[in-house]
């Protein structure tokens, strides 16, 4: 692998002697992740493949692992399992194993039940799990880092919605990140959920008192954690 192209697994091919390559669940910047099987257990896993020029000295997978690890409690984010390896063309390639989270990402969901954006009480309920999940990150003094409709997978959506986070920030893109960077890309959620700047006009006050018309400063000045946020949804009137 010269440059970030792809490792397009096919179905079948068996990683490392252990696990089986089933399909592939989804890629992005850092890589690509498929779901694969234990070959012993028959036990469904998440691997994320990494792009060796995306995981310099195996610095990204570590630190990876290490938050993943630090916010095992939390509920709303995947676990960390193990990480292993395997050789491609003389090239180490480093993978690591988390649940396999069953669902559509937020974007699959939109995009194929609402591609003109949601209602806003639908959009508010999504909004109100998806900040449930953040908080528990944010209780712990950490912050997601990445958040966005890629890395929010929905497992159920009925009387509320059941959803995992996954792709914590983890040292390896050029920013931070922070808890207040969390909260600002919290509003940009629900305003690309209602349909983004041709529904937003007509939005009712509690998605403009929250999305504050994506202005930065207002949004601080309101809100500084996931905390904050969900204390107004649960206390505002939504209609
Ligand atoms: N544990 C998982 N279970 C199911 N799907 C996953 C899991 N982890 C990642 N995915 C899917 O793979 C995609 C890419 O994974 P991600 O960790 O976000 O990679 P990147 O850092 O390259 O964006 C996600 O958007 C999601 O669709
Ligand atoms: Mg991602």
């Amino acid at each position: 692998m010269k440059n970030k192209t792809s490792f397009n697994f096919e179905k079948g091919r068996i990683v490392s002697s252990k696990y089986e390559i089933i399909n592939k669940l989804g890629q992005g910047w850092e890589g690509e992740v498929y779901l694969v099987k234990e070959i012993d257990t028959h036990i469904e896993r998440a691997a994320k493949f990494f792009y060796p020029e995306r995981n310099p000295k195996n610095k990204t997978v570590k630190a990876y692992a290490k938050k993943l690890h630090k916010l095992r409690a939390c509920n709303s984010l995947i676990k960390y399992i193990a990480k292993d390896t395997l050789e491609i063309n003389d090239e180490v390639i480093t993978y690591l194993l988390s649940d396999f989270v069953e669902g559509y990402t937020f974007d699959t969901y939109i995009n194929s039940w609402h591609p003109e954006g949601m209602p806003f009480y639908q959009a508010l309920h999504l909004f109100y799990s998806v900040v449930k999940a953040l908080e528990e990150i944010h209780i712990n003094k950490e912050w997601h880092g990445d958040v966005h409709s890629d890395n929010i997978i929905i497992q159920k959506s009925s009387l509320s919605y059941d959803l995992k986070l996954v792709d914590v920030f983890h040292l390896a893109h050029g920013e931070k990140g922070s808890i207040q960077q969390d909260v600002y890309d919290l509003c940009y959620l629900l305003y690309d959920s209602i349909g983004g700047k041709l529904n937003y006009k007509s939005q009712p006050k509690i998605v403009k008192d929250i999305c504050c018309g994506l202005k930065k400063t207002l949004i601080k000045k309101k809100f500084r954690n996931a905390t904050q946020i969900r204390v107004f949804l649960e206390n505002s009137t939504w209609e």
